[in-house]
Formats: structure tokens, sequence, C-alpha cells
């Protein structure tokens, strides 16, 4: 196991990426579930590991031991039960369990072998290094251009307005959002479509130059168009990201991801390739799961 040794320490001060301009993104690959395939388990490097994560609401303990190693450039899906701690645990990776005063949250989580829980690390320079997007698309009230120029702004990522303009053009490109929006940059965001909201908020996250991008069920609310529309973007995203996806539709882990963690009363019963987690579940609890027998 090699943990990327070039990697910034997750402390406040330090220069941030700006997005890159290079906008090249793969061909779209979109799956359905008629005609299941699979991507290859991933190879890359870990760039997420947890290490004995408990996690309590006061006196109730929702996570158990969580031990994980997730890869980098690709994504895991996170499955299981409503109420089993999938949220629980992605909030985890970047700390937005501290903006919950009951939660307390032992163990570690390094980040390229960095803890995230260290005091020297600031969590709003973490938030921007590790993005997140959830279940309800939750742009500003704000335009579009100023939705994803935002944050690349309060960052100083830009050293002006022309470098501003790139960065908002490149993320909302890598976000599959630019032919729609681009000669209406300066409407509201919210009047987009739910689909084109979510993409929006992509690509706000993606605008600080993220290296992982965690999704809460980002497809819930959206239509079975807007969401193979997702999830054909999280394909291209992965070879530049690392993707964490919480969702409760099995035949969308299966579609994007290449690792799926099962989870089950707090506990991860098991993880593994997302192929041989399908196809030869390892824990009856897991078997069962897929197979609809709970649930
Ligand atoms: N803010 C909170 N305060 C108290 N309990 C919570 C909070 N968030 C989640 N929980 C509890 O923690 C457990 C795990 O919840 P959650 O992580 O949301 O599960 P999932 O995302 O898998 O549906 C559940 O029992 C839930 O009720
Ligand atoms: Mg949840």
């Amino acid at each position: 196991m090699i943990l990327n040794p070039s990697a910034l320490p997750l402390v406040q001060g330090h220069a941030m990426t700006t997005a890159s301009p290079d906008d090249s993104v793969s061909a779209p690959v979109i799956k359905t579930a008629s005609t299941q395939t699979y991507a290859p388990a991933s190879t890359h490097e870990i760039k997420i590991r947890a290490k004995d994560v408990n996690v309590f609401y006061g006196d109730k303990q929702a996570l158990f031991d969580v031990n994980i190693d997730i890869p980098g450039k690709s994504v895991t899906a996170f499955i299981g039960p409503s109420g089993c701690g999938k949220s629980t645990f992605l909030r985890c990776i970047n700390r937005m369990n501290d903006t919950i005063p009951t939660a307390k949250v032992s163990g570690a989580i390094e980040i390229d072998g960095n803890d995230v829980n260290l005091k020297s690390v600031d969590p709003v320079i973490l938030r921007s290094r590790v993005g997140m997007v959830f279940q309800k698309p939750n742009p500003f009230p704000k335009t579009i251009f100023e939705n994803v120029a935002y944050g690349p702004r309060i960052h100083g990522l830009a050293s002006g307005k022309a470098e501003l303009e790139a960065i908002v053009e490149s993320s909302l490109k890598k976000a599959g959002l630019w032919n729609e929006v681009a000669d209406r940059l300066h409407q509201p965001g919210t009047g987009l479509s739910g689909g084109q909201q979510q993409r929006l908020v992509i690509a706000r996250a993606i605008a600080v130059g993220p290296e992982v991008i965690l999704m809460d069920e980002p497809c819930s609310a959206l239509d079975p168009i807007a969401t193979a529309r997702i999830e054909e973007l999280i394909d291209e995203l992965r070879n530049q990201f690392c993707i964490v996806i919480v969702t409760h539709s099995m035949a969308q882990a299966a579609r994007v991801s290449q690792k799926t963690a099962f989870f089950h009363l707090g506990k991860l019963v098991e993880s593994g390739s997302t192929e041989d987690m399908f196809t030869n579940p390892r824990d009856s609890r897991t078997q069962d799961y897929i197979t609809g027998r709970f649930g």
C-alpha cells in the first residue's frame, strides 16, 4: 500500500491548487441496469484510510470501529439500509460532523496519510479539498456564475477577473453544464432544473480544486434522465477525483463504482471490488441486502 508522499498537509496557509484549465474529459459512458457491466476494480493507491472510526450522537452510537481504505481516482459506493450510518461516515471524511453539536468522532480518518481530525487542520480548507454534494441540490441564491466563482474568490484562487472567469468556465465544463448555461451565466442558479442544479453544485465543488468529492444520494431527487446524466458525469470525474457516493440504489452502485462498502446497523460489514460484492459477497448480511431480503 502506497500513500501519496506529495500530498499537501491539510493545515491552513498552504497554497491551494486551482482548477486545472484542462477541460478534457473522457468519452461519456452511459451504462444501464439492463446491460450491466462492471468497471474493473481500481488499482489506484489509497487516498483515504479510516481507522477504528466510532461516532456517537449523544449516548447513541451510530458507527462502530469502521476501518476502510478508499482508493484515489476511483468511485467508492456506500450502500446499506436507511439509518445504518452511511451519511454519518461520509461526514467524518470532511468533518461535517463537527457542525452537529452532539456528534463525537473517535479514531482516525487519514487523507494521504494525514489525519483530518488533528487540531492543526482547518476544516474550511479541508472542505475545499473534500467537497460535498447532497441529496437535494443546494445552489446559493446567486447567479450561476457567482455560485461557481464564490469558492475560488473566498480562497483567493484567482488573481484577476480573467482567471476567475477561466476557473468558472473550466469547472462548468468539467461538470458537464457549460453548454447549457454559457449564455445565461448571470441568471439565478435556482432557475435551473434539478439535474442542472446538481451539476452546478458539482461545478461549485470542483472550482476550488478538490481532491475528493463526497456525494450523499446525489440522484435521489432527480428523474431517470437527470440521474443518467449525473452517473455519466461521475464516470468522467473519476479520472481526476476520488469520489465517494452514498446510494440507496444497488443498480447505481453497480453502474458507477469500482469499490463498494456495505454498512449495516453502524458496522461496515464488508467492502471490496464492486463486482465481487455483487456477485460473490462474503457475508450473509450483504447477500441478504443485495438480493432484496431486507432494506
Ligand atoms: N444529527 C443527528 N443526531 C442524532 N442522531 C443522528 C443524527 N444523524 C444521524 N443520526 C442517527 O445515526 C444513525 C445513522 O444515521 P445516518 O448516518 O443518517 O444513516 P444513513 O445515511 O445510512 O441512512 C441513525 O440511527 C440516525 O438516526
Ligand atoms: Mg443518509
